[in-house]
């Protein structure tokens, strides 16, 4: 019996130094220790032995037992510490490694254009204004001395809301005339740029959205001249001394005398190529005096004051700003495009 102690103890002990983990330890607890153990079956036969006998080997399965115990604690322990050490080597976070890239975007050459106009504009005195694009059409028609009737009031062209013509998506960023000439005082030196809409909208785009620019300048003995003369050093401080303008006759409702400004093709310098449809030059903005008619429908005195107003395109503007040879990119909005401004 007492070698049969001797061999439990051996076998289990050189059997714990291979346990891989906590099952291994388990199996061995119980194959050992466990109610049908091995040491038990030994405690079992006790009573065969003779009364001198049973203490001394009780007393040895007892320090068996507490070896194997003490054993299979330190061997729980080791495997713990060898886990953890493991966990922490594979979760080991390397905080040389460089970085992924963060892709930074940035501004569209549009907005870019636009940033640098307001800016050319604020430096003159003049008031940033926004207004809705869910406009009124006495706003963007009426009081711009476009009656019922008019063609440019067509539902062809327009986006209205209701059957009756009075909610509409604004065709121009004109109405915000009559709004700063409703809510501000005199003088007054404007612009407002937005987004405004048409349905049939020739363009190279074909797009029912594009953007516009409205100025807008009301004082005393304010004339043609200074129209011509703010719109020049405009165009210079934007697209450098030397860019050439022309100014042609033209019909607004709400201007007269009208005109549109043309700036001379960045592509051609004015021989005539695609990027300006063979003219030589590009068409920027309509402008003209302030019609009286409209000064008075909104309450200004029209034989004291006159006024001076014009419509930017600001797509076209983007465009000769940083010489895009074709109108479609600014809409098409391709990254590999965007990338270079
Ligand atoms: N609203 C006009 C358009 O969309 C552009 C325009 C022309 C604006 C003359 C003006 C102006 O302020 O005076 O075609």
């Amino acid at each position: 019996m007492k070698e049969q102690l001797a061999k439990i103890r051996a076998e289990a002990i050189s059997a714990l130094e291979s346990a891989k983990d906590a099952a291994d330890l388990d199996a061995l607890r119980v194959k050992y220790l466990g109610k049908k153990g091995e040491l038990t079956g030994v405690l079992k036969m006790m009573g065969r032995l003779s009364p001198e006998e049973r203490p001394v080997m009780g007393q040895l399965a007892n320090d068996v037992r507490a070896a194997l115990e003490n054993a299979l604690e330190a061997c729980s322990q080791k495997l713990e510490a060898a886990a953890l050490e493991r966990r922490l080597r594979d979760e080991a976070l390397d905080v040389t490694i460089p970085g992924k890239p963060v892709v930074l975007g940035h501004q569209h050459p549009m907005n870019i254009a636009l940033e640098e106009l307001k800016d050319i504009f604020i430096g003159m005195g003049f008031t940033v204004l926004e207004g809705p694009e869910v406009e009124l059409a006495s706003y963007n028609f009426d009081r711009l001395n476009a009656p019922e009737g008019h063609p440019s009031r067509d539902w062809s062209d327009t986006f209205y809301f209701d059957g009756d013509s009075r909610v509409m998506l604004r065709s121009q960023t004109s109405p915000m005339q009559v709004r700063a000439m409703e809510t501000m005082d005199l003088p007054i030196r404007i612009i407002a740029p937005g987004r405004v809409y048409r349905k049939d909208e020739v363009d190279a785009t074909h797009s029912p959205m594009f953007h516009q620019v409205e100025g807008m300048v009301i004082d005393k003995g304010v004339t043609m001249a200074d129209l011509k003369g703010t719109l020049n050093t405009v165009v210079e401080q934007l697209y450098g001394a030397g860019a050439k303008t022309r100014f042609r006759p033209h019909h607004f409702p709400f201007t007269e005398p009208s005109c549109e400004m043309d700036v001379q093709c960045h592509k051609c310098g004015g021989a005539g190529c695609p990027t300006c449809k063979g003219e030589g030059w590009i068409e920027l903005l309509g402008a003209g005096m302030v019609h009286p008619k409209v000064l008075e429908m909104s309450g200004i005195d029209s034989g004291t004051y006159t006024g001076w107003a014009f419509g930017i395109g600001l797509e076209r503007m983007a465009m000769r700003r940083f010489k895009i040879a074709d109108l479609r990119l600014i809409f098409e909005n391709d990254v590999r495009f965007l990338e270079q401004f």
